[in-house]
C-alpha cells in the first residue's frame, strides 16, 4: 500500500461518514508500507503520513505511533500535522498517564516501545506491560 492508496481509502471512508480516522497499523513497529527496522524507529514515526493523508480528507485525522512526549503531541496539533493524538502502549505501561500529566509531572511516557505487550498477546496472554508486570498479572518492581 502506498500513501496514495491510503489517501484514496481514507476519502471513501470519510464520504461514508467515518470520523475521525486513525492511521494505525496492526504491529507497533509497522508503517503504512511495511515493517520498519528498530534502528529506523523514531518518535512519532507515522506523523509524516498522517499529515499527507490529512490533505486528502476533511475529517479529523488522529496521529498515532510511538508518540511519547507531551510537547511533541502539542506541536503536532498546533502545526496541523494531525488533529488528534492517539496512544496505545503508553496506556498499557501507565494507565494513569493522563492523570500524571494533569497532576504536573509531564515527563514523557515511560513506555520503551519494545513491544513486550504485543508479544504477550501473541502468546495468548492478557494484554499487559511486560516491563511492569509478570505473567499472571503480578506487579514487577519498576526499574
Ligand atoms: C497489544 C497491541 C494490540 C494492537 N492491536 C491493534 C489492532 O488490532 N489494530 C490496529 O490497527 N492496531 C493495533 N495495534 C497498534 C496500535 O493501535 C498503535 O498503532 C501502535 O501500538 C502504535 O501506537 P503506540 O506507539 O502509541 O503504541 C496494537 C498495538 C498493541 C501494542
Ligand atoms: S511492554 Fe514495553 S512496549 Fe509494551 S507497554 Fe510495556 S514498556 Fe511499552
Amino acid at each position: 500500500m502506498t500513501v496514495d492508496d491510503v489517501s484514496e481509502i481514507a476519502a471513501v471512508l470519510a464520504t461514508g461518514g467515518i470520523c475521525p480516522i486513525q492511521l494505525s497499523c496492526v504491529g507497533a513497529f509497522y508503517t503504512l508500507f511495511g515493517p520498519i527496522a528498530k534502528d529506523e524507529w523514531h518518535e512519532g514515526y507515522l506523523i509524516q503520513y498522517a499529515s499527507r493523508i490529512k490533505e486528502a480528507v476533511d475529517v479529523p485525522i488522529m496521529a498515532v505511533g510511538g508518540i511519547r512526549d507531551l510537547k511533541m503531541m502539542e506541536d503536532v496539533v498546533a502545526s496541523g500535522k494531525g488533529d488528534l493524538i492517539s496512544l496505545c502502549r503508553p496506556f498499557i505501561r501507565e494507565p494513569e498517564l493522563i492523570n500524571r500529566w494533569l497532576w504536573g509531572n509531564t515527563s514523557p511516557s515511560q513506555c520503551d516501545s519494545w513491544d513486550g505487550c504485543l508479544r504477550a498477546t501473541e502468546r495468548r496472554e492478557k494484554v499487559r506491560c511486560t516491563v511492569t508486570t509478570r505473567a499472571g498479572g503480578r506487579q514487577k518492581k519498576r526499574a
